[in-house]
């Protein structure tokens, strides 16, 4: 009977040493020392052994069990070690990688060149006005001194939201809104979205201008030549050519188109000039007298200029950017560019 009570202590140890987790290990446990279990039942038959026997072989069988119970023990606490060990190496950090960057936002090229544009103006004294979008045609034509059968009211340039009401296809119309709300002297420039019936890669139905308009006694076109040339200047570089080119708009006269010199030939002529050496960069003129009978000014106490320019024409031409679409899509390839 020692024997056999070795035995099985010997295989259970063996078989402990070799669990590999812990549920493995409970059943060893129930098989050799549960009420069922090996050892039990060979203890079982210990009521037949000679009394004189007895202590012996309970000795040896009080052992077995405490080398069982001592293997499970052990066995118990390398499976939670190496369980924990495991949990720790696939929670673990790697303080040493490098950290994950910031995304930045950034303003809109458009937004960043109107910015710049007003305060080119702002730092020549003129402050900033603005108007709405969905405009009285009053205000987009009649003041301005553009009559019913205008081709620039035509259908085709034109939105029309209701009778009498248009998206704005210019600035223009804050030029009388200012002048109908303060009293001379003015000095404003007027940033914002206008809307024409027009789209390929130069032209978007949706686009920005800034207008611009000073209005005082004694102002002549040399005011008008000084307060532009210096904005080419200060935009485009000290060295850029400018050029003041006879032009017609219904409420300035006389008017001008401004040219500056082509910014990728240099004046020499080239595709983007078409061959002339210039670009148009913005329609301007002294206002006409005909416009302030709108506003209630008086044409022989006051005189004045205006201007207005394409913000996303400026923008390509500083940029050599060639299609207007790239404002709009808001690829960040393109948009990044600018941060
Ligand atoms: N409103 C004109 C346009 O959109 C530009 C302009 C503004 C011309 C002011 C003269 C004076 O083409």
């Amino acid at each position: 009977m020692i024997d056999r009570l070795q035995a099985i202590g010997a295989q259970a140890v063996e078989e402990i040493r070799a669990a590999g987790d812990t549920a493995a290990l409970e059943a060893l446990r129930v098989r050799y020392l549960g009420r069922k279990g090996e050892l039990t039942a060979c203890l079982k038959g210990m009521g037949r052994l000679d009394p004189a026997e007895r202590p012996r072989v309970g000795k040896v069988a009080n052992e077995v069990k405490a080398a069982i119970e001592a293997a499970l023990a052990e066995r118990r606490e390398a499976l939670r070690a190496a369980e924990l060990e495991r949990r720790l190496a696939g929670e673990a950090v790697d303080v040493t990688l490098p950290g994950r960057r910031g995304h930045g936002g950034g303003l809109h090229p458009l937004t960043l060149v109107v910015r710049e544009l007003l305060d080119i103006f702002g730092q020549m004294g003129f402050s900033v006005a603005e108007g709405p979008e969905v405009e009285l045609e009053y205000y987009n034509f009649e003041a301005l001194n553009i009559p019913q059968d205008h081709p620039a009211r035509d259908m085709q340039d034109t939105f029309f939201v209701a009778p009498g009401v248009v998206l704005r296809t210019h600035t223009s119309p804050v030029q009388i809104r200012t002048m109908e709300a303060q009293k001379p002297p003015v000095k404003i420039v007027a940033p914002g979205k206008v809307y024409r019936c027009d789209s390929d890669v130069t032209h978007s139905p949706m686009f920005h201008q800034i207008e611009g308009l000073l209005v005082d006694r004694d102002v002549t076109f040399a005011d008008l030549k000084g307060v532009l040339t210096e904005f080419v200047h200060r935009y485009y570089g000290p060295d850029t050519g400018v050029r003041f080119r006879p032009s017609f708009f219904p409420f300035t006269e006389p008017s001008a188109e401004v040219d500056i010199q082509c910014v990728l030939c240099r004046g020499s002529g080239c595709r983007v000039c078409s061959g002339t050496g210039w670009l148009e960069i913005l329609g301007s003129g002294m206002v006409d007298p005909a416009v302030y009978g709108f506003v209630d000014y008086d044409p022989e106490e006051v005189q004045g200029f205006a201007f207005g320019m394409g913000v996303e024409r400026i923008a390509m031409l500083k940029y050599g950017i060639d299609d207007i679409r790239l404002f709009f899509e808001n690829d960040l390839r393109f948009l990044r560019h600018f941060g």
